[in-house]
């Protein structure tokens, strides 16, 4: 950029204002594209509980609805408490002592119902063993596993149980010394390069550290300051890219914009102090939207929609504009990356990225994070200039074990049988998700799946304050869900044919008995209206903060009824 062109972009007033306003087109309209905003509004909030009667009638269904969803909630509390003590049991004890686990409980379900049902149906945290899809917990409970241990398992657990064992018996000899490398890193890099296109490799111990690495060079080649992400995207919790609520300190350096918009495209063009561009491709299915988890239901809206021919319209636009502008475009493939295709979203999408971040499954199962990128964007440091360089470190960088056991993960990628993973993938995910559809809809219940690959969103054909329940109709199936509950499916490639329709017996069984206890209505009066009046009356003091203390439930013998439900009698 010129000097004059800099110099007229530093000082005209005009200018400033017309491009801080195109900044602010470019904004999506929602509390999730102004993070700043949504993180001043996140500490208004004042926590407010339903109770007794209101906790079943938020929806103003009336006597007889409540009546049935008290006995729904009762037969479920009965069931997890007869089939799973010891679980429920272990899970309750350790809480006080696992910051993370006590944080997830309170996040299952909306705020106003979590008190109750954080007593009446606890959600064990514990699993003793997995076999194929299907996982055991303490007490020999059998589930099917749909958490995909946060999209790590790929290709099954027993593949990897496979890779760990292997890679410890290859390290072994090793064993822990940090500093000098494991042989085996020669073949990981020799793989990763090809696998990406990319010249170098840098090795982390996590998807967050990776995407760290990745912005931090960005910065340092183009010296500028500004990294742009999209409205929604999750790319691990470092600060720098986590912003709004969740991350106490708001972010000045990050611009959060809309995805797939002209808008966007607009505001790269214009500004030169763009840094680089970050892509997580799961946002393809839900744009623009937050993570999805079933806290978020409260009006039990939840839209997703998958579109590969327009997002890939998107990523070649994006391309263009970040190659004119000098901007780094950056593929945060730590989700998604091989379960797209064997050379991660660059290879499925047909668009070339500067720096590609992969983690996850890459690891074998073990943890790891990895950056792939050309030369001169990968390196640390300046011929010409040798105190200006680029620090990355992590004692635990190159692992000899991770490094084994991810050596292990790239070697099956050029097998046949991980290649049939590949073939026909879009084609036979979608054939599963349309099949699962149609059995939902002869079941007439109004709950529908939305997928993006191996990745299922579930989404509701209408609102309804108590769509979140589903997650305890679907585990009371011995469906094994992750924390965020119904919001995500995600499914290993070794799930066969028949596996899928025992899935979608499961589901529609566990939709249709909610259905007939009453959950599924639609509000006489919108939600959103509801919910902020009774915020507004909590702010005032005019609400309780909390379900009254209630007494430690004893397990019950098995087959007794709980009294669990009893506490929500007001
Ligand atoms: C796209 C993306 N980037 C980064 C991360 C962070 O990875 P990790 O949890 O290994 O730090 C995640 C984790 O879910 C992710 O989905």
């Amino acid at each position: 950029m010129s000097l004059a062109r800099t110099l007229f972009k530093t000082w005209n007033p005009l200018w400033r204002a017309w491009a801080r306003l195109q900044l602010s087109r470019a904004k999506h309209r929602s509390l999730a594209g102004h993070p700043r905003m949504a993180l001043r509004f996140s500490r208004l909030v004042k926590g407010y509980a339903y109770q007794g009667q209101a906790w079943f009638d938020a929806d103003g269904a009336g006597p007889d609805s409540s009546q049935r969803r008290r006995e729904g909630l009762e037969r479920l509390a009965r069931q997890f408490a007869t089939t799973s003590p010891r679980t429920l049991e272990a899970t309750r004890a350790l809480e006080a002592g696992v910051s993370d686990l006590a944080f997830t409980n309170r996040y299952r379900v909306p705020f106003q119902f979590r008190d109750a049902v954080a007593d009446s149906l606890p959600v064990g945290a514990f699993a003793e063993s997995s076999d194929g899809i299907r996982l055991r917990d303490l007490d020999g409970q059998e589930s099917m596993d749909l958490g995909g241990s946060y999209g790590v398992n790929l290709f099954g657990t027993d593949f990897y149980k496979q890779c760990l064992e292997r890679a410890f018996t290859r390290a072994q000899s090793l064993g822990l010394v940090l500093g000098p490398y494991h042989p085996v890193i020669a073949d990981n890099v020799a793989r990763l390069t090809a696998l990406s296109g990319m010249d170098e490799v840098s090795f982390h111990m996590s998807g967050t550290e990776a995407v760290m690495q990745a912005v931090r060079l960005a910065r340092y080649h183009s010296k500028k300051r500004y990294v742009v992400r999209f409205c929604g995207a999750y790319h691990g919790w470092w600060d720098g890219v986590q912003v709004g609520p969740g991350n106490p300190l708001p972010q000045r350096d990050v611009l959060t914009l809309t995805e797939q918009s002209e808008r966007t495209l607009n505001v790269l063009r214009m500004r030169d102090d763009i840094a680089c561009v970050l892509v997580n491709p799961l946002q393809a299915m839900t744009p623009n939207a937050s993570p999805s988890s079933d806290s978020a239901l409260v009006g039990g809206e939840r839209k997703a929609h998958y579109d590969k021919a327009a997002y890939t319209r998107w990523l070649k636009q994006l391309r263009e504009v970040c190659t004119e502008k000098g901007i780094a475009l950056i593929f945060d493939e730590v989700f998604l990356g091989f379960r797209l295709a064997r050379g991660g979203a660059q290879e499925y999408f047909g668009v070339k990225a500067d720096l590609v971040t992969w983690g996850k499954t890459l690891g074998g199962g073990l943890p790891v994070g990895v950056v792939c990128g050309p030369h001169h964007l990968m390196r640390r440091f300046r011929e010409d200039r040798p105190t200006d360089i680029c620090f990355a470190r992590g004692t635990f960088n190159s692992h000899p074990y991770v490094m084994t056991a991810m050596n292990e993960f790239l070697a099956f990628l050029d097998t046949p049988k991980a290649r049939e993973t590949w073939e026909g993938l879009d084609g036979r995910w979608d054939r599963r998700a349309a099949s699962l559809n149609a059995a939902l809809e002869a079941a007439k219940v109004p709950v529908r799946m939305a997928n993006m690959t191996s990745v299922f969103v579930t989404r509701f054909t209408q609102p309804g304050r108590y769509h979140w329940m589903l997650q305890f109709y679907l585990r009371a199936q011995g469906l094994s869900l992750s924390w965020i509950g119904s919001a995500r499916f995600i499914f290993s490639h070794d799930w066969t044919d028949e596996d899928f329709l025992e899935l979608t017996r499961r589901l529609v069984a566990a939709c249709q008995q909610m259905q007939s206890d009453g959950w599924f209505h639609v509000p006489a009066r919108p939600t959103a209206r509801v919910v902020i009046s009774e915020m507004l009356e909590a702010m005032l003091g005019r609400r309780p903060s909390r379900a009254p203390s209630l007494p430690e439930p004893a397990s019950p013998p098995a087959g007794s009824p709980t009294s669990a439900p009893d506490r929500l009698v007001a």
